[in-house]
């Protein structure tokens, strides 16, 4: 049995919900409302992926781990589709027409990575996503950048860190044990986060075009944007082990609350 849990929180939105989840820091919340875009069509992928080399593991409890990882993956999914139709329908009319297009693009990415290329691309994507959203992770519970965003903002996305911290060792265990090799990992891990970053701008662009005028006061991301870079570094490096992170303060008790 796996030391992962599969928890499933049911968050609600209302139709009134903030566009912006800090309205004093427009950068951070486009970053927030792209990520929580970006989050259901990658995690459909990795599902995708990490069920089809299920049964060529031959370890018992790397297979019951892959089965939790996607437990909370899709609970994720879910939850975060649930916040994206919200967010979709406050946007003008081309707004959400270029995101939709984005989107589009995004989903057809995955699907012809899916049919085209082999199983060890995907695990190295894969693989580079979980490793830059832990050090995503580990970098906003550092700094607790979300403590100015409100609610229920700030509790769907620290639950999601939070879990993203603990199924943190899956993508790259799966990875090594279907014969991936670090060279490998370097080369396709970057590609990963590369072509997530990308989107990740086009979407934030859309967002930070449709927020009211407002004098900003906070500026997250440039304050910590060194911090977050560094961590991002570490993870393409040869010594990059997700088991051996320092886990931060206060984790289990934000994964005991859901
Ligand atoms: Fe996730
Ligand atoms: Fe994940």
């Amino acid at each position: 049995m796996s030391s992962i849990s599969v928890r499933q929180p049911d968050f609600s939105f209302q139709e009134d919900l903030a566009l912006m989840p800090d309205p004093d820091d427009a950068l951070y919340s486009a970053f927030s409302c792209s990520v929580t875009i970006l989050a259901p069509h990658i995690e459909r992928f990795l599902i995708r992926v990490m069920r089809q080399c299920s049964k060529e593991l031959d370890s018992a409890s790397l297979r019951d781990s892959l089965v939790a990882f996607c437990g909370q993956e899709a609970s994720h999914l879910k939850n975060h589709d649930k916040l994206n139709d919200i967010l979709r329908q406050k946007l003008s009319k081309t707004g959400r027409q270029r995101l939709l297009n984005a989107e589009a693009q995004l989903r057809s990415d995955y699907d012809r990575f899916f049919k085209e290329k082999d199983t060890l691309f995907n695990l190295a994507y894969a693989e580079g996503f979980e490793s830059a959203t832990c050090a995503m992770s580990l970098w906003a519970f550092e700094h607790q950048t979300l403590q100015h965003s409100q609610k229920p903002w700030r509790e769907i996305i620290e639950w999601h860190l939070a879990e993203e911290i603990e199924h943190r060792c899956v993508a790259y265990n799966v990875y090594k044990a279907m014969g991936g090799s670090y060279t490998h990992r370097l080369i396709w891990g970057s590609y990963a986060q590369w072509h997530l970053y990308r989107y990740l701008h086009r979407f934030g662009s859309i967002f930070l075009s449709e927020f009211p005028e407002r004098k900003q006061h906070r500026h997250v991301l440039k304050q910590h944007g060194l911090s977050l870079a560094k961590k991002l570094m570490a993870t393409l490096t040869p010594s990059y082990t997700p088991g051996k992170v320092d886990m931060p303060e206060g984790l289990d008790k934000i994964l005991l609350r859901y």
